[in-house]
């Protein structure tokens, strides 16, 4: 108790940015077990009354998830979804720690980067993660999924989806190794949350630099469901060993919200209620 407690305080200054090379901690910092501050836990869930199916009845705020028309994820079929013409840039520096939170719903790590696409400029704010994916390829699923998400000045949303398919030969993409080595473990609490040790994104930006992305309008998949979110989704997969797949499983359990209608189609839940007998 003594301990976490004490590694707790400790590990303010990180969050504040102190130069790494100059801290009395830095062999602290640099072990990816360091516990980080409680973390707020969100109130709603994938199972149950505050599953997809209540989430408009934990708050008005949530009205769109059950009444908007364009809503993700979605199934992408592929002759009606097409890939964008252009790929983003996107310029996310490597840091020497980043913090890894468990939210209850998934678990992101705090990141900045700039990312521009079609002329406008997004700033990156985090990377999460859904097991099993989200978003379906022409009705085939896929076992996990990470979010890189981007808001621009105007309020507007981009996000960078990419899907991971399990590896046959023992290689996960090199972004999630700094997560595997501790930091999962660590935040295996809802409301926790830890600091990672150093994080390189070269791979994971030449990955969306290069790869076909489909791209369509939607909305956040988690309340309030905000509209008119630009979604690139890669075409092509990332590697997950199935030992990596079974940590992020335990942790995040089943975070994914059920695939809506077409875009620009009746949302599902409207459509549903339409159909109950009088
Ligand atoms: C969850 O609900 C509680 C009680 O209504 C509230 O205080 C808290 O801020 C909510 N948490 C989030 C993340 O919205
Ligand atoms: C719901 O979506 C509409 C567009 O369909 C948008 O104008 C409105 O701001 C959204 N409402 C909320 C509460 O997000
Ligand atoms: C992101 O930028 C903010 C504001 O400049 C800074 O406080 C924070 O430490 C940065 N995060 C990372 C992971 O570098
Ligand atoms: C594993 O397989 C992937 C996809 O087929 C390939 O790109 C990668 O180079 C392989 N890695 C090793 C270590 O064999
Ligand atoms: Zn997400």
């Amino acid at each position: 108790m003594l301990v976490a407690t004490a590694l707790a305080v400790l590990s303010i200054p990180f969050v504040e940015g102190s130069c790494i090379h100059e801290s009395p901690l830095t062999n602290l910092r640099r072990s990816p077990q360091i516990a980080g501050r409680d973390v707020p836990v969100n109130n709603f869930s994938y199972i149950g009354v505050t599953g997809p199916l209540g989430w408009t009845g934990l708050s008005t705020a949530n009205v769109n998830c059950s009444t908007a028309n364009v809503q993700s994820p979605i199934n992408i079929d592929q002759s009606i979804i097409s890939l964008s013409t252009s790929n983003p840039q996107i310029n996310i520096p490597n840091v020497g720690s980043a913090e890894f939170e468990n939210l209850g719903t998934t678990v992101e790590v705090v990141i900045n980067g700039t990312t521009t696409f079609e002329g406008k400029t997004y700033s990156l704010k985090q990377y999460h993660f859904h097991t099993p994916a989200e978003h379906l390829i022409d009705a085939q699923f896929y076992p996990m999924e990470a979010h890189f998400v981007h808001t621009a000045l105007d309020g507007t949303y981009l996000v960078l989806a990419a899907l991971f398919e399990l590896s046959l030969n023992g290689t996960n993409a090199k972004f999630l190794d700094p997560l595997l080595s501790g930091p999962l473990q660590a935040i295996e609490k809802p409301g926790s949350s830890a600091y990672t040790g150093p994080l390189d994104f070269s791979d994971i930006t030449k990955f969306f630099t290069t790869v076909p992305l489909f791209k369509y309008t939607g909305s956040l998949t988690t309340p309030p469901c905000t509209v008119g979110v630009t979604w690139l989704v890669a075409g092509t997969f990332l590697p997950v060993t199935p030992q990596a797949f079974l940590g992020f499983k335990s942790v995040l359990k089943f975070n994914a919200r059920y695939v809506q209608n077409t875009p620009g189609q009746q949302n599902l839940i409207e459509l549903a209620a339409s159909q109950l007998p009088k």
